[in-house]
């Protein structure tokens, strides 16, 4: 059967950890060439995609910086000629605290690496779709962008506003051959929230076993659904708010 990334070129955030290594991980077996995107940990991804028999390029980048970002983009183009699948992934939970509690510092940081990151990169990166007519954008927001009370407040108001960001992306560009969706991921065990999760907690445990599954997901979960969205299988998938929780929203 044919690999269902053969001749594409992904760029994925985030992708030193959790559902981003993951993503990194499966799209190269999947036939992509990778741009594995992190503050921390791209290397040792991308060394694992090479021994694996893939083709990585590991850039160690904060994405919330905007010079870095272009900069980036344009190695990661020159490398491999283009981009045409770009996953925004990377993002930070800030100890849900409510408004009153938030310092401007902690507001500002999350809403940069959850959403202006987002920005900057399809920024960078859509011109070279648009050329080509190709291209899938994968946003990664949480089901704290469908409602309250699954973060604090900046990182609910920065996943509900990736879901806006995304379907202006539609909006602006189906028309010209790109597609641009969002992922929901539910409770996932990754580097985020391996803390949260371990907590003696009892409310939290009970959130999470709230899901109609009853149980977190694995990275790898999350992965399977992002490489749809990058595929060509996808071909009609415009906009769409791909909610990935285990029925957790669903209740
Ligand atoms: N884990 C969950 O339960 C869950 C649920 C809903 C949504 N999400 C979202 O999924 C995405 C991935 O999170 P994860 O759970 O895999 O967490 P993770 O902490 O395992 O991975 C996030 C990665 O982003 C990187 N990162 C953080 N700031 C960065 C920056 N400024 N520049 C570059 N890289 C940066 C981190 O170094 C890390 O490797 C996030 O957007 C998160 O909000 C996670």
């Amino acid at each position: 059967m044919a690999r269902r990334l053969e001749g594409k070129v992904a760029l994925v955030t985030g992708a030193g950890s959790g559902i981003g290594r993951a993503s990194a991980v499966r799209f190269a077996a999947e036939g992509a060439q990778v741009a594995v995107v992190d503050l921390k940990g791209a290397e040792e991804v991308a060394a694992a995609i090479d021994a694996a028999g893939g083709e990585a390029l590991a850039l160690t980048t904060d994405v919330a910086d905007e010079e870095a970002v272009a900069a980036m983009a344009e190695v990661a183009v020159d490398r491999f000629g283009r981009v045409d699948v770009l996953m925004n992934n990377a993002g930070i939970l800030e100890d849900f605290l409510p408004a009153a509690d938030t310092p401007t510092e902690v507001w500002r940081r999350v809403l940069g690496v959850n959403l202006d990151a987002q920005f900057f990169t399809s920024r960078a990166l859509l011109p070279q779709m648009v050329e080509r007519g190709d291209g899938a954008i994968i946003n990664v927001a949480s089901t704290a962008g469908l409602n309250g009370g699954n973060g604090g407040a900046t990182y609910t108001t920065s996943k509900h506003a990736v879901i806006g960001f995304t379907r202006q992306l539609c909006f602006d560009y189906a028309r010209l051959g790109i597609r641009c969706n969002v992922i929901c991921p539910g409770a996932v065990e990754t580097g985020m929230t391996k803390e949260i999760f371990a907590s003696p907690d009892a409310a939290v445990m009970a959130a999470v076993e709230s899901a109609p599954i009853g149980r977190w997901a694995q990275p790898e979960e999350l992965a399977n659904a992002a490489l749809f969205l990058a595929s060509d299988e996808a071909s009609f998938v415009n906009g769409a708010v791909y909610v990935v929780d285990g029925g957790f929203d669903s209740k």
